[in-house]
C-alpha cells in the first residue's frame, strides 16, 4: 500500500531539497516542512468525537480528536529531521528512537539503539526516515516496533526507490507507505538515483 504525494507545494519543496546547492539550514527546514504536509494526509484516519461548545454567539456542535495515542519513531540519524514537522501537528505524540546504520559494503542495516515507549499496541505509530533505498532499515525498524507490540504502523519517507517499496511491501504488507516521490533506481552502492545524496550528511552537515 503506497500513497504518493503529487501536491504542488510538496513537489516544489522536494526539487529544492534535492538540489546540491541547497544549504544545510534550508535542507533541514524543507525536510521539516514536507514532513508536516505529508503528516496532514497520513493522519486523515484519526478518530473524532462530537462535543458541544459555546461560541461567543451560541451553543454549537463541534468535533475534537478522540483520545488517540500517536508515537513517532524516527530512524536515526536522518529520521530525526522529520520529527519536528510531525510534532507541529501532533504535539502530544510520544517519540521513540531506533538507531540503524547501513554497512557500507553490504547495505545491511546494523542496529545500535532502540528506545521505544511502552504500551504501543493501540497507538498509531509513524516510522520516519527520509530515504527508503533497499528497504533494509525500514524493515528492521518495523520488526523492532512489532516485537514491542505495535499493531498500527505507517511508514513516512520523502524519497523511495522502487526496490525499497517492493522489499518493504513484501516484508510488512500491513504497513502503509507514504512517499513524496518514487525515484528511478539504486546505484551499485545502494544510493537512490536521482535521490538527494546522503540525507543524514546533508541534515547534519557531516559532508
Ligand atoms: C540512510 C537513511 C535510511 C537508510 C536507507 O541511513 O536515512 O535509514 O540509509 O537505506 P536502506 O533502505 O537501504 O536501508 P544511513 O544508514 O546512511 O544512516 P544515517 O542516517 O545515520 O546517515
Ligand atoms: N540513504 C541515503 O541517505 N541516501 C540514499 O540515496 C540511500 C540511502
Amino acid at each position: 500500500m503506497l500513497m504518493l504525494f503529487d501536491h504542488p507545494l510538496i513537489q516544489h519543496k522536494l526539487g529544492v531539497l534535492r538540489d546540491e546547492g541547497t544549504s544545510h539550514k534550508l535542507f533541514r527546514e524543507l525536510v521539516c516542512e514536507i514532513s508536516t504536509l505529508m503528516g496532514y494526509e497520513a493522519t486523515r484516519d484519526m478518530e473524532l468525537v462530537d462535543i458541544q461548545i459555546k461560541t461567543p454567539m451560541e451553543e454549537a456542535s463541534a468535533k475534537k480528536l478522540a483520545d488517540s495515542d500517536a508515537v513517532l519513531v524516527p530512524i536515526l540519524r536522518a529520521g530525526l529531521g522529520m520529527v519536528d514537522g510531525l510534532l507541529s501537528i501532533l504535539p502530544n505524540a510520544r517519540v521513540g528512537h531506533i538507531g540503524l546504520y547501513r554497512d557500507h559494503a553490504t547495505c545491511e542495516p546494523i542496529a545500535y539503539y532502540c528506545n521505544i515507549p511502552d504500551n504501543i499496541a493501540d497507538a498509531a505509530c509513524f516510522v520516519l526516515d527520509p530515504m527508503l533505498a533497499t528497504g533494509g532499515s525500514a524493515i528492521a525498524a518495523i520488526e523492532q516496533l512489532k516485537s514491542r507490540g505495535a499493531k498500527k504502523i505507517k511508514y513516512l519517507c520523502l524519497i523511495a526507490a522502487p526496490e525499497g517499496i517492493r522489499a518493504l511491501s513484501s516484508a510488512h504488507g500491513d504497513v502503509y507507505i507514504y512517499a513524496a516521490a518514487v525515484d528511478r533506481c539504486l546505484n551499485e552502492s545502494g544510493y537512490i538515483l536521482p535521490g538527494l545524496g546522503d540525507a543524514g550528511d546533508r541534515l547534519f552537515a557531516t559532508i
